[in-house]
C-alpha cells in the first residue's frame, strides 16, 4: 500500500506556476528522491505536500486527500518537513528544541526514551545538549532539525537538502542517522539532494524534475545506470 501519492501536481506562487503535472508514489516505510537542477521545483514539491503552497491535483496520504491542507495539518497528520536551512530555534537549547519537535505529544515517557534516541543516534548533539541552538555549528543544527523533526513520531519525514553547506563527512553522518530512522523508526522518507550519491545511499528510487516537470523516474539502480544521471548528478 502507497503512503503517499501525488497525482498530476502543479503548484504557483502568486501567478507564477512552477509545477506542472508532478506525479509519484511512495511506498509504505519507501525512501524516494528527488533531484533536479537549481530551481527545478523540488523545495516547492515538498511544500506542496506539507500544505506550503498553492496547489493542484492530488495529493493522497495514509488514504486520505490532503491537498492543501496546510502545514498545521498536515503535520498533525505524520508529516513532518525538514526545510532547507534548518530552522532550528536559536535561544532554546537543544534538548529544548527536541521537545519542542514533541509538543503535540502527551507520552512523556516515550518522549524521553526518543530524546536519548536522537541522542544516541547524534553523539555531537549529546556533547551539546544544554547549548543554545544558535551556537552550534552548520552541521549540528541539521542533525538538530533532523532530530527534532524525528521528536513528532512521523510516518514521512521530508527532507530538503540536508548536506547543503556541509563538509563531506558530515554530511554522511547526518545521512547515517537518516537510514537509521528509516530502518529502525520505519519512518518515510522523500529526500530532496544536490548530492545523488548521497541520496542514492538513502533511496529506493528517485523523480528527476526539470522546470517543473518529471523528466525521468525510476529505481536508484536505473537512474545510477543511465549515463546523463551520472553525468548530471554524480560528476561522471
Ligand atoms: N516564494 C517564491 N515566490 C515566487 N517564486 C518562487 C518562490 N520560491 C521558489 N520560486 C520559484 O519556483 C521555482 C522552483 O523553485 P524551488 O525552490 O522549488 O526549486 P528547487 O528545485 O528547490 O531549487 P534549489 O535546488 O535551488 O533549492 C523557481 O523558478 C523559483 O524561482
Ligand atoms: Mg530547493
Amino acid at each position: 500500500m502507497s503512503l503517499l501519492e501525488l497525482d498530476g501536481v502543479s503548484a504557483s506562487y502568486g501567478h507564477a506556476d512552477v509545477l506542472h503535472g508532478v506525479s509519484f508514489v511512495l511506498p509504505d516505510n519507501g525512501a524516494t528522491g528527488l533531484l533536479g537542477a537549481n530551481g527545478a521545483g523540488k523545495t516547492t514539491t515538498l511544500r506542496a505536500i506539507s500544505g506550503m503552497v498553492r496547489t493542484t491535483g492530488r495529493i493522497v496520504f495514509d488514504g486520505r486527500d490532503i491537498t492543501g491542507l496546510g502545514p498545521d495539518r498536515t503535520a498533525a497528520l505524520g508529516i513532518a518537513h525538514v526545510p532547507e536551512g534548518r530552522g532550528t530555534l536559536g535561544q532554546l537549547s537543544v534538548r529544548e528544541n527536541l521537545l519542542v519537535g514533541a509538543y503535540r505529544r502527551r507520552d512523556r515517557k516515550q518522549i524521553a526514551v526518543d530524546v536519548d534516541y536522537c541522542l544516541d543516534l547524534f553523539p555531537n548533539l549529546r556533547e551539546r545538549v544544554g547549548s543554545n541552538a544558535a551556537a552550534l555549528s552548520g552541521g549540528e543544527q541539521q542533525m538538530l532539525a533532523v532530530a527534532r523533526a524525528f521528536m513528532a513520531k512521523p510516518r514521512v519525514m521530508l527532507l530538503d537538502e540536508a548536506s547543503l553547506g556541509l563538509a563531506p563527512s558530515t554530511a554522511r553522518r547526518v545521512y547515517d542517522a537518516v537510514v537509521r530512522l528509516r530502518r529502525e523508526a520505519q519512518v518515510a522518507m522523500v529526500v530532496v539532494e544536490q548530492n545523488a550519491n548521497l541520496a542514492f545511499s538513502v533511496v529506493d528510487d528517485a523523480t528527476v524534475l526539470e522546470t517543473g516537470r518529471v523528466a525521468l523516474q525510476g529505481s536508484s539502480a536505473e537512474l545510477l545506470g543511465m549515463d546523463a544521471v551520472r553525468r548530471a548528478y554524480l560528476g561522471g
